[in-house]
């Protein structure tokens, strides 16, 4: 392990300003005996611990939401849970969470309040969200039951919802999660502009297609260009009068009418709604269609109770709080660069994906709420997968490589499909492997196991360094009793609020996200340049060269 240091600077890449600002998060009591603390782990060993102590898995495990989270394979002791527990008061969580939840303007430079907990709050929500919402099962449930068709006249049975990043990774998931196998109607997302969308929209029938451009801003690149190009081949397949075939969630309702929607099939978003938060809005339309009105509210209630548990329950006992705290404690002081989120439920494969953005886009950032530089580490790398196949691939380097990453296992305790045998299997491989990360396996026991294998005692000493792991791994293990609608529901808002809690820790904003503007406008500036339009912008000797070589390589009929 490395000299104990709590890791203030671990990820800077400029050198540090200096810091003014006294409530700096490295100057607070508890930080600094956190980081006394932190010594203690150069000698305490997970596999130690739940030797002599039999009470630690009851004492660090909780339920929430329906959840169930075992958080005793963390790098902790009830020393460390009450340190980061008095951080999380030191830091005034919960009135930061309190501010969250009462739609206080918590987006700090944009001055708005994050207020998706709202888009969940059933008959305590606002009024335009109720509108919204029955707005969205009306046409949710004609699409359902055939009651909406083209300008042919053809029922549809495709939907295609055009959409990037926030307007597109949540209901992806959802959709990909909770619709049934024979969803009526095909609910198909493409993000990425060109091949994908020709290829998608070959496999269709425009008569019986309705294209949803899912945009807050309705003017993100990719999703304009797919809009466009879609109505297009609307067009060429003979469509003049596009109007039945689209509909559009968005915060730029005019721009949507302009572009040719209709008023009644434009479902509003608003600013107080961030991208990466939104999918419990309009933005879970092509969920909803996919997965009914009725589950989708029922997403919408296991939310819901995640939210009243959060605003409730004190840190000690509060889940996202004491997920949000070991990963500071994980990342900020042992260095971990990095976190894998790894399922071992099938339906939830495109939930890494959503939540890097979630993540990575809130708490990706370099300075406090005031502008002032970070004095630690800020967001880990986060990254993950099904765990049948992870075991086959990244395991290897979780288990025996010098990065420590840790895990969060998913899964759940009954199966959908309803073949108890494999799911038993699947089970029995998730425990093993969060078992093997904690205790690992020493050289003495890599031994005995070869010798008992009949390894030939010469080869058996040889592999045994080969074969030992070091363990001392963390990882948090979450149960869902089954993937439902509610239940995804309660595991979305948790990692929503796991990462609202590690933003207010480290006094960030998790809510902008300005770090991708230039990469937009950058791109803007190269785009005549490399589609011939007029000499390319220069920018630095290797951009040019690119574009040069590029141009000069692409077959582009002239
Ligand atoms: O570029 C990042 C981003 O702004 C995300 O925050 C957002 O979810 C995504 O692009 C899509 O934005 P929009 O919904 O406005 O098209």
């Amino acid at each position: 392990m490395p000299e104990p240091r709590f890791c203030t600077l671990q990820w800077r890449a400029m050198p540090a300003t200096t810091p003014k600002t006294t409530a700096s998060l490295t100057r607070s009591p508890a930080w600094r005996a956190l980081t006394a603390h932190r010594r203690a782990w150069n000698t305490l060993h997970l596999r130690d611990l739940f030797a002599t102590d039999p009470g630690r898995f009851a004492r660090f495990s909780l339920e929430a939401g329906g959840l169930f989270l075992d958080y005793s394979k963390n790098l902790i002791v009830d020393e460390t849970r009450a340190l980061l527990v008095q951080l999380a008061r030191e830091r005034g969580l919960p009135d930061h969470v309190a501010a969250l939840l009462a739609g206080k303007r918590v987006n700090s430079t944009e001055r708005r309040a994050a207020w998706h907990s709202a888009l969940r709050a059933g008959n305590a929500a606002p009024r335009e969200v109720k509108h919204s919402l029955a707005a969205m099962r009306r046409f949710s449930d004609e699409l359902r039951t055939g009651r909406v068709s083209g300008a042919g006249g053809r029922t549809i049975t495709d939907v295609v919802s055009l959409g990037i990043g926030g307007s597109a990774l949540g209901p992806a998931l959802v959709a990909n999660a909770c619709a049934p196998d024979a969803a009526a109607p095909r609910v198909h997302f493409v993000t990425t502009p060109g091949e994908p969308l020709t290829r998608q929209l070959a496999a269709l029938d425009p008569a019986a297609t309705l294209l949803i451009v899912q945009s807050k801003s309705f003017s993100t690149m990719e999703t304009m260009r797919n809009a466009e190009a879609a109505r297009a081949w609307l067009k060429a397949c003979g469509i003049d009068d596009c109007t039945p075939h689209l509909a559009a969630v968005t915060a730029g309702t005019d721009t949507a009418t302009a572009f040719g929607v209709a008023a009644d099939r434009v479902f509003p978003l608003w600013d107080w709604v961030g991208g990466r938060y939104s999918v419990w809005s309009a933005v879970g339309l092509p969920a909803m269609i996919a997965m009914g009105a009725a589950a989708f509210d029922e997403f919408l209630a296991g939310a819901a109770a995640m939210d009243a548990h959060f605003a409730e329950a004190p840190p000690e006992r509060n889940m996202p709080m004491l997920m949000a705290l070991l990963g500071i404690w994980h990342g900020n002081g042992f260095g971990a660069a990095s976190r894998a989120v790894i399922s071992y439920e099938p339906a939830l494969k495109l939930l890494p994906p959503y939540l890097q953005q979630l993540e990575m886009e809130s708490l990706g950032k370099r300075v406090t709420r005031k502008g002032k530089p970070l004095r630690t580490g800020s967001s880990a790398i986060v990254w993950g997968g099904l765990g049948v196949d992870a075991q086959h691939a990244y395991m290897q380097a979780l288990h025996q490589g010098t990065q420590l990453v840790p895990v969060d296992f998913i899964a759940a305790c009954s199966p959908r499909h309803g073949d108890h045998d494999t799911h038993a299997l699947t089970l029995a491989n998730c425990f093993a492997q969060s078992a093997l990360l904690m205790r690992g396996v020493t050289a003495d026991e890599a031994l005995q196991a070869s010798l008992a294998a009949n390894v030939a005692a010469t080869d058996a000493k040889r592999l045994a360094p080969h074969q030992t792991l070091p363990g001392n791994r963390p990882s948090n293990t979450l149960l869902l009793p089954a993937l439902t609608p509610r239940s995804l529901g309660a595991l979305l808002a948790l990692y929503e609020h796991r990462t609202f809690a590690q933003a207010a820790l480290w006094d960030i904003n998790a809510f902008d996200q300005y770090g991708v503007e230039h990469g937009k406008r950058l791109a803007g500036a190269l785009l005549p340049g490399l589609s011939g339009i007029r000499k390319a912008a220069s920018a630095d000797a290797s951009t040019d060269g690119l574009i040069q070589h590029s141009i000069a390589h692409n077959r582009r009929p002239q």
